[in-house]
C-alpha cells in the first residue's frame, strides 16, 4: 500500500511551519516505526529551492503573474519527482507546507489568472495527485502579517509579504472559497488563537489521520 500524503495551507504568518514541527515532534515518539517527512513549496529539492529564490527575489519586480504561476507549478513538478513519490512509495507519510491550493488563491484568485487557468496547469505539474487531507490555517492577513513582521526585525519583506493587504485579503477569500468547494478533504483550523493551542488541533487531526491510515494499512 502507497503512503500518505497530507498538506498545509494558509496565509502568511498563519502558523503553519510552528505548529508543523511542534506537532511532529510529538508524533513521532508516538509512532516510532512510520517514517513521517515534511517538506516545503516552494522548495523542498536543491532544483525547486533555486526557482523559489527567482519567485521570492524582491528584485525580480518584472515578473509577469504567469510566469510566475509556471514557477510555482515547475518547482512543484520537481518536489514531486525528487521528494512526495518517493516517500509515498515507501508507505511513508509525507507532510507538505503548502501544495497545489497556494498556487489556486495566490495566483488564479488574487493574481487574478483565474482559478481554472491555474487548475490546469497544476494537473500538468502533478498529474492529478492530490492530498488525503489539507489542514487549513484561517487567519485575518493583518494579523499574519503583523506576526512576521515581528518576528523578522529589520528583515526585508520577500516578493509575495510585499504586496498589499488588499492580495492577501484575496488570498484568505480564495482559501475560504476552497475550503467550502472540498469539505471532505480541507479542515479549518483558527489559527487566530494561541501557538498551543493551534498546534493541539493540528496534532489531534494528524493523529486521527495517522491512525486510520494505520488501520487501513494493517487490513490490507
Ligand atoms: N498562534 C500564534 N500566535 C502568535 N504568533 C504565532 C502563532 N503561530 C506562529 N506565530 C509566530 O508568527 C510567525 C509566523 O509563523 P510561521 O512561520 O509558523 O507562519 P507560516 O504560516 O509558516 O508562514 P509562511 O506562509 O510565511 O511560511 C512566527 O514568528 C511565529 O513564531
Ligand atoms: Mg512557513
Amino acid at each position: 500500500m502507497d503512503g500518505l500524503f497530507l498538506t498545509l495551507e494558509g496565509p502568511d504568518g498563519s502558523g503553519k511551519t510552528t505548529a508543523l514541527h511542534k506537532a511532529l515532534a510529538v508524533l513521532k515518539k508516538e509512532f516510532p516505526v512510520l517514517t513521517i517527512v515534511i517538506s516545503r513549496e516552494p522548495g523542498g529539492t536543491a532544483i525547486a529551492e533555486k526557482i523559489r529564490h527567482v519567485i521570492l527575489d524582491p528584485a525580480n519586480e518584472l515578473m509577469d503573474n504567469r510566469t510566475e504561476a509556471l514557477l510555482y507549478a515547475a518547482a512543484r513538478r520537481q518536489h514531486i519527482c525528487e521528494v512526495i513519490l518517493p516517500h509515498l512509495r515507501k508507505g511513508h507519510i509525507i507532510i507538505s507546507d503548502r501544495y497545489v491550493d497556494s498556487s489556486i488563491v495566490y495566483q488564479g484568485v488574487a493574481r487574478h489568472i483565474g482559478v481554472e487557468a491555474v487548475k490546469t496547469l497544476n494537473y500538468f505539474a502533478t498529474e492529478g495527485l492530490t492530498p488525503a487531507r489539507t489542514f487549513y490555517f484561517d487567519l485575518d492577513p493583518e494579523i499574519g502579517l503583523k506576526r512576521i513582521k515581528k518576528a523578522g526585525g529589520d528583515r526585508p519583506d520577500d516578493r509575495l509579504e510585499k504586496e498589499k493587504l488588499a492580495f492577501h485579503k484575496e488570498v484568505r477569500k480564495g482559501y475560504l472559497t476552497l475550503a467550502k468547494e472540498n469539505p471532505d478533504r480541507i479542515f479549518t483550523i483558527d489559527a487566530s488563537r494561541s501557538v498551543a493551542q493551534v498546534q493541539e488541533d493540528l496534532y489531534n487531526e494528524l493523529k486521527e489521520m495517522i491512525s486510520s491510515y494505520i488501520r487501513k494499512r494493517e487490513k490490507a
